[in-house]
């Protein structure tokens, strides 16, 4: 059995106030049969360390810098991430590879210091309409994922892997189920090839899920869950994905 997650990526969104009754609806409401995790702005950090503690929900953060520590200005290292109560961080989305020049080298480093220090690197890979159109879907998801593979080796074992096109991503446009299912099952054969053990790999799709999508999506046998960026934002809207996820 695969570990079954949903993550919330909060984007550059939240304010102390919005946070506190959002993490309080999540925390008052029962428990998701899937793992839960909300992965929030650096400043906020703190607060939501607070509000989740015992909760049960996993905390996050959406960037991390590929560096253990120096000078970096505007970088935040993962090992500040942990001290702040972080179990996982996003990876290589594709908001940081498109508008901050994040490479794939640097995608893969930025896995590797997350799992040095004991965070779970949540790595995005996904193509953009353009690629997808000219059938390039998966020479561009497969190149993503072999950079963080070829670095990381058996370690990669730790990592969460994301599927997220870039052409559904706050678009209101998903993947349909069965395109989302194609790709994450070319991917899990891509891991296989890694000798890492693709079969217990959580595989996350991300790209305009919504409460009546979600359900749909998470029943594909190759999909373990969702990365949920506008809906993460809406209590009600976050726990019945979480909830179409646990009933899988
Ligand atoms: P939306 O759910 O808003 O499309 O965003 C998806 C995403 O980018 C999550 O990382």
């Amino acid at each position: 059995m695969r570990r079954t997650m949903v993550a919330g990526n909060w984007k550059m969104h939240g304010s102390l106030q919005a946070n506190r009754e959002l993490l309080d609806a999540l925390v008052a409401a029962p428990r998701p049969a899937c793992e839960l995790a909300v992965c929030v702005p650096f400043p906020y950090l703190a607060q939501a360390q607070a509000l989740l503690d015992g909760s049960g929900i996993a905390l996050g953060a959406q960037d991390c810098s590929m560096h253990e520590q120096g000078a970096y200005t505007g970088e935040v290292a993962a090992g500040m991430l942990r001290e702040f109560g972080c179990g996982h961080v996003i990876v290589g989305h594709s908001e940081r590879r498109g508008l901050h020049g994040e490479n794939d080298a640097v995608v893969a480093a930025k896995a590797q210091r997350a799992l040095a220090c004991g965070l779970t690197p949540i790595v995005c890979v996904g193509e953009t309409l353009e690629q997808r159109e000219q059938a390039q879907t998966e020479a561009v998801v497969g190149l993503q994922l072999d950079a963080v593979l070829h670095l990381l080796g058996a370690q990669a074992e730790g990592i969460v892997l994301a599927y997220e096109p870039v052409w559904a991503i706050g678009t209101g446009r998903s993947a349909s189920a069965a395109q989302a299912q194609q790709v994450h099952a070319f991917l899990r054969e891509r891991a296989r090839h890694h000798k890492i053990d693709a079969d217990a790999l959580p595989m996350l799709y991300g790209g305009s899920v919504k409460p009546d999508n979600a359900r749909e999506l998470f029943a594909q046998p190759d999909i373990d869950g969702g990365l949920i960026g506008g809906a993460s934002l809406k209590a009600a809207d976050f726990l019945a994905i979480a909830a179409a996820a646990g009933s899988h």
